[in-house]
């Protein structure tokens, strides 16, 4: 099966298929803000505005990493890219190895024409640099996209359980160091759904990765999608299994950001509403990214829908800030008034 095959079959199984997990969650329904009745701000003067990797964001909030690669990948990353700069969020492309293997897919990752001031991340999973990519490659896709900063995924399950997928993960750190040290972007890295800890953040920072999404359990399940993906019986016995796979993200992020408290962090892995954002932002994060939740608004033949959505996040975010009277993401990210239930 082609790459490009499998990246529209993500695409329609994300969609129209139960890809969560079982039992297992975010662990934002474990917190609950503490109500102020009194304010003492006006809703008005509430600003979402915040620094990532030296960039001026207009919100606090991410699209997470998703596709290209094919004709429908190229208009979701159209709308996309448009909802951004409208919004002024960051955005990450799918992973970009696509572009490198097949040239006349390059096209699918060009949207800096609809997205020329947003915090755009090209994206690649961590374990080419284990199969032949270098330096050379993470330069080319960044070039390609006009990006900001490569963000690489770490999918070590995702990769047992796609019938084509590439294991050898050993030795990979010194890899990552390597580029880290040679490239000219800021260099992130990310999961893709069950989460990274702290231990492992900070060896991560200690090779120079510049910052850290930790894509945790809650949301999106890989294991699940790759279950309805493969035909090998034992790879889809084995898949279901691991439903409940994973760091939720809550913990990802107080775990994370006890271990490496000055590197930026992005939270994401199940959010849906502007109150997880809320809730992640005060738990430590710096940016809330949004993955499968924004999938479908982003098919719509215009960017009108996609655009809604981000508008409708952006407005519970601010409610919530309202509800503990923070004015500005730094009070969000000191309160005191998120409390365990
Ligand atoms: C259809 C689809 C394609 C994705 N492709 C990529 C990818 O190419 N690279 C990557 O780093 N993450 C990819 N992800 C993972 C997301 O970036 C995100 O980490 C994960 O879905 C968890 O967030 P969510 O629960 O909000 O979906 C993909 C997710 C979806 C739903």
């Amino acid at each position: 099966m082609s790459i490009q095959q499998r990246k529209d079959e993500h695409i329609q199984l994300a969609l129209k298929q139960d890809i969560t997990s079982n039992c297992l969650t975010t662990g934002f329904e474990n917190y609950r803000f503490q109500h102020l009745a009194l304010p003492e701000i006006n809703f008005s003067d509430i600003t979402l505005s915040t620094t990532f990797l030296g960039k001026k964001l207009r919100a606090p909030l991410l699209i997470s990493s998703m596709t290209g690669g094919t004709e429908k990948a190229a208009e979701i990353n159209k709308n996309l890219a448009i909802a951004a700069e409208e919004k002024g969020w960051a955005m990450g492309l799918g992973s970009m190895r696509v572009a490198i293997e097949y040239p006349e897919e390059r096209a699918t990752f060009r949207i800096r024409n609809y997205a020329p001031n947003i915090l755009l991340l090209a994206n690649l999973g961590a374990i080419q640099l284990n199969y032949g990519y270098g330096i050379d490659e993470c330069r080319q896709i960044i070039e390609l996209a006009e990006a900001d900063a490569l963000v690489l995924h770490l999918n070590s399950l995702q990769e047992v359980f796609q019938p084509e997928g590439n294991t050898r993960f050993a030795k990979l750190l010194t890899k990552i160091e390597q580029l880290c040290s040679q490239l000219e972007v800021p260099v992130g890295i990310k999961e893709v759904g069950w989460g990274i800890d702290g231990e492992l953040a900070k060896q991560l920072v200690s090779v120079g990765i510049a910052f850290i999404d930790v894509a945790g359990a809650g949301g999106t399940s890989w294991s699940q999608i790759e279950k309805y993906r493969t035909s090998d019986p034992l790879l889809k016995k084995a898949a279901a299994a691991f439903r409940d796979w994973g760091i939720p993200t809550s913990q990802c992020i107080l775990d994370v950001n006890k271990q490496t408290p000055s590197t930026p962090l992005i939270a994401s892995g199940g959010l849906s509403t502007g109150v997880d954002a809320a809730k992640a932002i005060a738990l430590g994060a710096d940016l809330a990214g949004y993955g499968r939740s924004l999938l479908e608004p982003a098919l719509a033949p215009t960017p009108e829908n996609i655009i809604d959505r981000l508008s409708l996040i952006e407005l519970e975010l601010k409610i919530a800030m309202f509800g503990i009277g923070a004015s500005q993401i730094e009070q969000l990210q000191a309160t005191d008034r998120l409390v365990l239930v």
